[in-house]
């Protein structure tokens, strides 16, 4: 056993953490800078001028701004001169929007403070290039069509990616949506989406490439609701690799009836999952990347709620609040195992007590899920309701490839 070894490596990987966190807060409060009233401000999008605005002091007490305050990120007593040697030069609106900013009315208890720092990933200012060319762009206009620089930014840690103050690109002749239900099943008009990200440019392309293209695509049957789609989950007898694909209506009946009625589903694709609950009067939440493919579109179109966060991201839900999570083909071994125990955890801190993690097709190379991820997800505290392996065999017996499909539960008592 080398856990040792990996111990140690982990101590290692937390205290650098611990520093970039600690040089980070520094960094954020040297910038950190006032912006008053937002009763009325010039946006501007050149550099932002120091402004001879009076300057209230922070006090712990309610204060009344006196007169009109412009937006300002230079030129009150609360802003540092940033290190010229030790920081890039990071772009005006980033500083705007990453500074701390007063709160009107002084000190709050709620937040024990009487500033925001508004949130960024950890790793944006990493990417000083990218950061620039993606806060470039006029205040109070249109954004650039810059999606696939955004995700590129943002799966690389820069996430939650910093707002803009910018009109997002938009297709020029939307249309609305088809209504509920006949929108759950429909492919949706083209012009819902902008097509600059992808390389297919309408939905024609995105529902023939499971036939025609060759090569690898994220999910490259999804956008087919007449294909695979149409039958997935929909019962647990159709399975090609005995007893993998557990039914919907299988793992509700595994619970007291009604009782599971929100969640969440982890890299959901076309969100068929969500589609197929909502028909069973069951909300969930999914969550997708846009890799090559507009899925957050395609998912609201259908009707149902994309979340655009990573894998990476601290799940956006309360403790013990969920009554299921699913996740389908994304939570595997491609995945850093790090990475993987904290998502672990986080997937069982959001569920309530009671609630079930429905682990779907989890794959990884064959001795891997005895030796590593077996104990890992054992490792959490879940109990096993389900719990079967079988081999994975559309890449060629050869890689030896190995599925895991579970039904996990959050004990009801004693879950702490
Ligand atoms: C912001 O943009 C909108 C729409 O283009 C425009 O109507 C408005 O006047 C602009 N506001 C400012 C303060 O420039
Ligand atoms: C899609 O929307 C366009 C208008 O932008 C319309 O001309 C077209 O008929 C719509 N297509 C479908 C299939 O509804
Ligand atoms: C998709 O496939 C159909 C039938 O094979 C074909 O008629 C159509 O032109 C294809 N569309 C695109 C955009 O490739
Ligand atoms: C969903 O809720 C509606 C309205 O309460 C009800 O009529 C319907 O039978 C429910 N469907 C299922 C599958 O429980």
């Amino acid at each position: 056993m080398d856990s040792q070894n990996k111990y140690s490596k982990s101590l290692s990987t937390n205290l650098f953490f611990l520093f970039l966190l600690l040089s980070t807060n520094l960094l954020t409060l040297f910038f950190s800078s006032t912006f008053y009233s937002s009763c009325s401000f010039t946006p501007s999008s050149t550099t932002i001028k120091p402004t001879n605005t009076p300057t209230p002091t922070p006090t712990h007490t309610t204060t009344t701004p006196t007169t009109a305050t412009k937006l300002s990120t230079k030129g009150t007593d609360n802003y540092f001169e940033p290190n010229k040697d030790s920081i890039p030069d990071l772009p005006s609106e980033f500083l705007a929007y990453t500074s701390g900013q007063l709160l009107p009315f002084g000190y709050s208890t709620n937040f024990d403070s009487d500033t925001i720092f508004p949130p960024v990933g950890l790793s944006c200012t990493r990417f000083p290039g990218e950061l620039r060319r993606y806060m470039s762009y006029q205040v109070n206009g249109s954004c650039p069509d810059d999606e696939l620089l955004a995700q590129k930014l943002l799966l690389k840690g820069c996430e939650p990616l910093p707002r803009r103050r910018c009109r997002p690109a938009a297709s020029p002749d939307n249309v609305e949506p088809y209504p509920l239900p006949t929108s759950l099943w429909s492919t949706p008009n083209d012009s819902s989406v902008v097509w600059t990200a992808y390389t297919c440019k309408n939905y024609d392309c995105l529902i023939n490439r499971s036939r025609n293209q060759k090569g690898f695509d994220d999910c490259k049957d999804c956008f087919d609701l007449q294909g695979r789609e149409k039958t997935r989950w929909s019962t647990s007898k159709d399975s090609k690799y005995g007893g993998l694909d557990f039914g919907i209506d299988e793992v509700l009946g595994t619970r007291k009836p009604g009782t599971v009625r929100i969640g969440l589903d982890i890299g959901g694709g076309a969100a068929t999952f969500a589609v197929r609950m909502m028909e069973r009067n069951v909300t969930i939440v999914t969550t997708s990347m846009n890799l090559n493919g507009p899925f957050n579109s395609f998912i609201a179109s259908r009707g149902v709620v994309p979340l655009y966060i990573s894998v990476s991201q601290r799940l956006p839900f309360f403790d013990n609040t969920l009554d299921i999570v699913h996740s389908m083909h994304v939570l595997s071994n491609w995945i850093p195992t790090t990475l993987l125990h904290f998502l672990l955890f986080d997937i069982y801190r959001v569920l309530r007590p009671g609630g079930i993690f429905w682990l779907d097709h989890f794959f990884c190379a064959g001795d891997q899920l005895e030796e590593v991820y077996g104990p890992i997800i054992e490792s959490v505290g879940f109990n096993k309701l389900k719990w079967v392996v079988g081999r994975k065999l559309d890449r060629g017996p050869e890689l030896r490839e190995m599925y895991l499909s579970a039904l996990l539960e959050k004990p009801l008592k004693n879950s702490w």
